[in-house]
């Protein structure tokens, strides 16, 4: 692996699911495959999850590690080619990924979509120009379009709780007052294609994603009949994709309740955090025997280490 910014920047999933198994049982085995190595962490947004996971990740393979909030603390990038720099940017990022890329071996970015311009968003042109741009991998810690390390971390937290070889894992829309991006969505779905899963996508009309993402989906409208004999439910907000980052209503009947649990097969229940409390989902369900979502938080750690493992393996 050189990249990884998208899932198909996987060669095997199947046996990189298992090895990420295999390296939790024992995360220190690779520990001097890093060693005088260096990874930058860069965030044009915030994260907790994302940033200790890959930091603990990279610290279990000997990597060092240098964690920028570049959206708060660098010089404000030009993406465009060809402009007057006379504005408020004050760096381009033809300069900004070739620098860095001299103080690292490994770039990883996290940028959010901006859920204003559809267009732009869909360019990824953070990401993008630093993968054009850096003389080192890079990889994708969320961008607008995809969320790969959370999706495996998510493969691998189904393969562990799987009582079955072919589980049924439903995707439910649920509300949230404000507009969030359809990354994890995406990548999540993606991932599900690509598993040996039985795999239902359930929302309210008018929050239906990418058609070219969903295209090999079965898309159940109404969530109770979605939930029926489910062994997985993965629950997350998005924005509308149609009416481009638009709130199209916070319909609480469609909050995850104990009441509606019922209707699966005693299912797990995921959610990649960070969670609103009875917006989301409630305390009961939240707090339940069946949350797995602190595992699923744990699995972050072993997705970015297969991941950085089989890149400083590829450029050795
Ligand atoms: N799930 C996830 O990416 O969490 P953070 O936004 O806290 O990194």
């Amino acid at each position: 692996m050189n990249n990884f910014c998208n899932l198909s920047d996987i060669v095997d999933l199947k046996s990189t699911i298992k090895e990420a198994i295999d390296l939790k049982k024992n995360p220190l085995q690779f520990k001097v495959l890093g060693e005088g190595k260096t990874i930058c962490l860069l965030f044009f947004n915030n994260s907790l999850r994302t940033r200790l996971s890959t930091q603990k990740a990279a610290q279990n393979l000997g990597l060092n590690t240098i964690v920028m909030n570049f959206g708060s603390e660098g010089w404000e990038l030009e993406f465009e080619d060809g402009v007057i720099m006379s504005q408020n940017k004050s760096e381009h990022v033809k300069e900004a990924a070739k620098v860095i890329s001299q103080y690292c071996d490994i770039i990883a970015i996290r940028a959010f979509a901006s859920l204003t311009d559809k267009e732009k968003d869909e360019t990824e042109i953070i990401l993008t120009n630093f993968k054009k741009y850096a003389r080192v991998p890079v990889i994708n810690m969320e961008s607008s379009l995809g969320h790969p390390l959370q999706a495996l971390a998510d493969a691998i937290t189904i393969e562990e709780y799987k009582a079955v070889k072919k589980p049924k894992v439903v995707l439910s829309w649920v509300p949230h007052p404000k507009a969030l991006p359809h990354a994890v969505a995406n990548s999540f779905i993606e991932m599900m294609q690509l598993q040996d899963a039985d795999f239902v996508l359930t929302h309210p009309k008018g929050y239906e994603l990418n058609p070219e993402i969903t295209k090999n989906s079965t898309i159940e409208y109404n969530q109770e009949k979605a939930f029926e004999n489910a062994d997985f439910i993965y629950v997350k907000n998005w924005s509308s994709y149609e009416n481009y980052g638009q709130v199209l209503n916070t319909d609480a009947s469609w909050m995850i309740t104990a009441d509606k649990m019922k209707f699966t097969n005693n299912a797990k229940f995921m959610h990649c955090l960070p969670v609103r409390r009875n917006v989301i989902v409630t305390d009961e369900v939240l707090d339940s025997e069946d949350s797995i979502v602190i595992e699923q938080a744990n699995n972050r750690t072993y997705s970015a280490q297969i991941v950085l493992k089989k890149i400083l393996e590829n450029n050795g």
